[in-house]
């Protein structure tokens, strides 16, 4: 796949001009490595094609910002409504979810194509004055699409795990750990008391992660690392997923009728556990965080290990302090790295893997969707589904905060998912 795209400056507009563009690049430079299979192929329901994510983040643009606001405006396939729209009941029917890798056609070439028009109208709106909200889209449109960016990932990596030659998205050659540490995680305590908690300041943040409000929690305290994957293989050596009173009544249906024995990916070979990555086929490394892990089997861990997930205010309220930094895409691993010793703070707390929490996936006080389309975003998936906090090794690093609230349903594990281990005081 072609990477380059049409470069071009904005006077008026210069920081969207910029992030835009990078954003736009970013999603080239991910899609580059694959072939016009693999970008079209789907794995699972909940895993989306690869072209699909390229071409649903453009369609976002067109749809919302271009078509209301850019005069004169061509749409490039008016049948793209239909095939690229994801979830917006407002705007009209759609491809089923289940049933996007059978869009065989347009190719690959044709979606290159269809995001360079984008791009070139993009270019043009953002010469002009745009309205604050104009803006705001334009914002919106942008970390939208690096959310798509995380989920192209995960989900190529999902299709290439059902591929028995295990191909390697990335080179699959030696990564540097650094000085790993395997002693056990020292736990941070905070008091209770009333916090506030949600977004705050002038940057981005979804909808979801807001109004700023206060919460009360009670004295705790909380991990200063992840869960390794030595210790995951403890809790499988003592018959953690054979044991039912460790286990959610719902997670033990679901690891009874899925049958999981083990994190997702995870085979075992000879006499060690393999996992399928990004970098293909690879030993499981004990002293990397356990990751591909359910909120079922997250809880069941930590009921094991007599202990607890944080609620999502405990993690924010902890991390609040912590810098901004660690293991994104940008490192350019794309696997989760070891703990690293001497480190201070809570190590591993962005970056990684996305930290479970206990907490429903529910609206903040006197939260209130957007008006429109956008409206349904993330509101209506208040419901069923669990927070994970901090970003991982594919989340782009300027796409994190410490109120940035993912969600998913419980027994999803193709994800970057692990966990961090909370108690109380
Ligand atoms: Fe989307």
């Amino acid at each position: 796949m072609r990477v380059s795209a049409p470069r071009s400056s904005s006077k008026k507009n210069p920081e969207l001009m910029r992030l835009y563009q990078s954003v736009r690049e970013a999603s080239a430079r991910l899609g580059a490595p694959l072939s016009e299979a693999d970008a079209t192929v789907q794995s699972m329901p909940d895993a989306s094609p690869a072209k699909w994510h390229l071409a649903h983040t453009t369609w976002f643009f067109e749809r919302m910002i271009l078509e209301p606001n850019l005069a004169g405006y061509g749409v490039f396939d008016r049948a793209f409504n239909f095939l690229f729209n994801s979830y917006y009941e407002s705007i009209g029917p759609r491809q089923a979810r289940a049933r996007r890798g059978m869009i065989t056609r347009p190719a690959l070439e044709t979606i290159i194509a269809y995001r360079d028009h984008v791009d070139r109208a993009m270019a043009s709106l953002l010469e002009d004055d745009l309205s604050p909200g104009v803006a705001a889209l334009i914002e919106l449109g942008c970390n939208h699409e690096q959310q798509h960016q995380e989920l192209l990932l995960t989900d190529i990596l999902h299709v290439f795990a059902q591929n028995p030659l295990y191909p390697a998205y990335k080179d699959p050659g030696p990564i540097a750990v650094g000085r790993t540490d395997d002693s056990p995680p020292s736990y941070r305590k905070f008091d209770g008391g009333v916090v506030e908690v949600g977004h705050v300041g002038q940057g981005f943040a979804f909808d979801c992660e807001g109004p700023r409000h206060r919460a009360l929690i009670e004295p705790f305290e909380l991990a200063d690392r992840l869960i390794t994957n030595a210790e995951w293989m403890d809790f499988m050596a003592d018959g953690g997923y054979r044991t039912p009173l460790l286990w959610l009544s719902a997670g033990w249906a679901t690891t009874q009728s899925e049958g999981w024995s083990a994190p997702l990916y995870w085979e075992r070979r000879d006499e060690r556990y393999w996992s399928m990555t990004l970098r293909g086929a690879q030993p499981v490394d004990p002293a990397a965080p356990v990751c591909h892990v359910s909120y079922f089997e997250a809880d069941a861990f930590a009921t094991w290990a007599r202990r607890r997930l944080p609620t999502e205010f405990e993690w924010e309220h902890a991390a609040a302090s912590e810098p901004i930094g660690g293991n994104f895409v940008e490192s350019g691993r794309l696997r989760p790295a070891p703990a690293q010793a001497g480190e201070p703070g809570l190590r591993q707390i962005y970056g990684d893997v996305w930290e479970w929490t206990r907490s429903a996936f529910s609206p903040y006080p006197r939260f209130h969707p957007a008006e429109g389309a956008v409206g349904e975003y993330n509101g209506k998936f208040m419901c069923g589904q669990f927070v994970l906090r901090g970003g991982s090794c594919t989340t782009p690093q300027s796409h994190m905060r410490a109120s940035y609230r993912n969600f998913f349903p419980p027994d999803a594990r193709w994800q970057f998912s692990g966990l961090r281990l909370a108690g109380d005081l």
